[in-house]
């Protein structure tokens, strides 16, 4: 299968003839190689509500008719505005016909930020273990660090881990790499960086101190093959 990053928090999974997309924010992403109008989607996996991970997924899932999985007051809001949104939340898995979703915990806020200002609440922000043809990915969406990863990394066998690193709103690269080491991650990919000046960060040289030869910092559309 093929996973490639896609620059924020951006990350395309190609498997089992699907296509998957985390937490696609592509139009207002300065640091991305995607097309909102052409990317291909079947399923959108949701990490919380902020508007940098919620992205273009209106646009996308209406064009595409995917499928989206997002945590219960997300999936709400976003089947309220017609879209076709899977409700899951923290602890709790279940088998798609593309593989099987488990949303973990993170520490963050999640609310959406519609266009005249209003915020409306979402609830919890998450993160996402998708085992797929075998493997397991866990994309950590937006988190602190916090020590439920050992447990995280102890009951799963994670082969590949994308943790935020752009520090301010989430880990920094230090914090980022105890997590690495705790979810005894095969391969780690830094992610959440470099969009903004806020949260710009040295990817490669977080991903040189991840354990020898573990870590890899992506460029938009780079990609590795598991
Ligand atoms: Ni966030
Ligand atoms: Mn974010």
């Amino acid at each position: 299968m093929k996973i490639s990053y896609h620059g924020h928090s951006v990350v395309k999974v190609e498997a089992n003839g699907k296509t998957i997309l985390f937490d696609p924010f592509i139009s207002d992403n300065g640091n991305t190689d995607l097309d909102a109008d052409t990317v291909e989607a079947d399923v959108i996996l949701l990490t919380h509500g902020h508007n940098d991970h919620v992205g273009d997924t209106f646009d996308i899932a209406k064009r595409t008719d995917a499928q989206i999985v997002a945590p219960f007051e997300l999936a709400t809001y976003l089947g309220n505005k017609g879209l076709n949104a899977h409700p899951m939340y923290i602890g709790g898995g279940h088998e798609f016909d593309f593989g099987h979703v488990k949303f973990t915990q993170a520490f963050h806020g999640s609310s959406y930020t519609e266009e005249d200002g209003t915020i409306v609440y979402t609830g919890m922000p998450t993160g996402i273990l998708l085992t797929i043809d075998g493997k397991t990915i866990y994309h950590a969406g937006d988190t602190g660090l916090f020590s439920d990863m050992k447990l995280i990394g102890e009951r799963n066998d994670i082969d590949l881990a994308f943790l935020p690193i752009g520090d301010n709103f989430t880990m920094g690269p230090d914090d980022a790499l105890t997590a690495a080491e705790w979810l005894k991650a095969k391969q780690v990919v830094p992610i959440h960086y470099n969009t903004f000046d806020l949260i710009n960060q040295d990817g490669e040289g977080y991903a040189k101190k991840v354990r020898p030869g573990k870590g890899a910092a992506l460029e938009p559309g780079e990609s590795i093959e598991l």
